[in-house]
């Protein structure tokens, strides 16, 4: 088996050992969902907004290119990260062919809601994995505002057609706690003729309803119960903080490597998003994950982490929990399978619909790797034996085209007792294009 040097981004398959002890200083992409939102809402708002920080991600880029090609401009200031958008107030200009927003979910689902009010008809598809996610989620809600919107199977899946035109507000009872489809459905309502009223079963990320209200549009939040009014969105400037869903991974990683010392810097903590760091906490983390410098930047909470090797031991999860944490499922079934004693993933069956099936993907991979872990239906059941006699050994596995699994896979390989080759590792690209750079940074033994 030839492997390629650590820092490819070729399609060669990578090898990842423990290496002696792991440390440094990194800052991780800017947050995806952010990104996605400062682009998509500086785009139909009055004005002109500059965003530092953007996330360089494959997904990130995918909306980029989408609101382009419907007139939005958008340049690159020289300054890595740093965008100046112009606002078209809410009329954008009628794409000249198919918009592909890749394999990013954020994107198709957040644009749809944009494209539901337009004076045009716009085609959006995307990869493979993309075409295979539910989008009735979206379509439903947007056709009940009078959107003209149609999907492949019944309206189920893209790619979407959407004839724009005249909204109007709806009661709606969100069936999941979906951010994406609460902010399809939310930015759908910006341009519609009445309110919109979403009930939430429980919190998903809120960035959506934080930058709507900066840019003075008028969003209520009473509990889980969101009013959207009518309004126009005035530009503004967005720092981007660094993505708590890529920092998880080096999380996982300093906590369970018997010698480690990350500090990870700028990262977001929207309450919203910290379901990871409450969990490691609750399994023993407590004083090597720590919160250093904690500020607030861009009307979002943000702190440097410092992580530190530690031992870990199971934990039970579940219920609203699972929102906040639902990206980072396979990075903490990694951590459980280094810690002691059983951990249970319970209702998260929104993870069969991500850029993979989740809880297969994950659970097939690691088993390859050797870990004790079994499927259920919402979740998993994982045994640890703690990382000094974990039953990580080593083996090749994939990242089924899941950026996620590649960087999971890649954290187990940094902690256990035997080689693991990673295919597909360059996926990461989707959202973190220097994951490997950073690891080979931390790393001091890796080829
Ligand atoms: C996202 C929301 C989440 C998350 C995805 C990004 C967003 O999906 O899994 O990676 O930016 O709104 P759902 O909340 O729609 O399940």
């Amino acid at each position: 088996m030839t492997t390629a040097p650590i820092s490819s981004t070729s399609s060669a398959p990578l090898s990842i050992n423990r290496p002696a002890s792991l440390g440094g200083v990194i800052s991780v992409p800017g947050d995806k969902s952010i990104s996605h939102r400062s682009m998509i809402l500086n785009s139909i708002a009055n004005g002109e907004a500059l965003i530092q920080g953007l996330s360089d991600g494959q997904d990130v880029l995918s909306t980029m290119h989408c609101l382009q090609a419907m007139g939005v401009s958008i340049e690159p200031t020289g300054i890595t990260g740093s965008y100046t958008v112009k606002g078209r107030g809410s009329q954008l200009e009628e794409p000249s062919n198919i918009l592909d927003a890749g394999n990013s979910g954020t994107s198709m689902r957040l644009l749809s809601g944009i494209l539901a009010s337009q004076s045009f008809i716009s085609i959006i598809t995307g990869d493979g994995s993309l075409r295979s996610r539910p989008m009735q989620r979206i379509v439903q809600p947007l056709q009940h505002m009078g959107a003209q919107i149609f999907g492949r199977q019944n309206d189920t899946l893209a790619p979407l057609v959407v004839r724009g035109g005249s909204l109007q507000g709806i009661d709606y009872d969100l069936p999941m706690a979906s951010a994406q489809v609460k902010s399809a459905i939310i930015l759908a309502g910006l341009s519609a003729t009445s309110d919109t009223v979403i009930h939430q079963p429980a919190l998903s990320r809120d960035h959506t309803e934080r930058m709507i209200s900066a840019m003075g549009g008028k969003i209520e939040a009473h509990g889980l119960d969101l009013v959207i009014h009518p309004s126009d969105l005035k530009a503004v400037d967005i720092t981007v903080p660094g993505d708590i869903s890529s920092a998880a991974f080096w999380m996982v990683a300093g906590l369970c490597h018997p010698s480690a010392r990350i500090l990870i810097k700028g990262v977001g903590l929207n309450p919203s998003r910290t379901g990871i760091v409450d969990v490691l906490t609750q399994m023993g983390a407590a004083d090597s994950l720590k919160l250093v410098d904690e500020r607030i930047e861009g009307g979002e909470p943000v702190a440097d982490i410092l992580v530190t090797s530690t031992e870990l031991h199971g934990i039970e999860i579940g219920g609203d929990m699972i929102p906040r944490m639902l990206d980072e499922v396979p990075i903490l079934a990694v951590a459980a399978c280094f810690a002691t004693g059983n951990t249970v993933i319970r209702d998260a069956t929104e993870l069969r619909v991500k850029e993979t099936d989740r809880i297969y993907t994950t659970v097939t991979e690691l088993t390859r790797l050797g870990a004790d872990i079994k499927a259920q239906e919402d979740g998993m059941v994982i045994r640890g034996k703690g990382a000094r006699n974990s039953d990580i050994v080593g083996a090749e596995c994939q990242s089924h085209g899941d950026h996620r699994l590649a960087m999971s896979m890649a954290v187990a390989g940094l902690i256990g007792n035997g080689e693991v080759i990673i295919h597909g590792a360059a996926d990461a690209s989707v959202s973190y294009p220097e994951f490997w750079q950073h690891l080979e940074l931390l790393t001091q033994e890796l080829k």
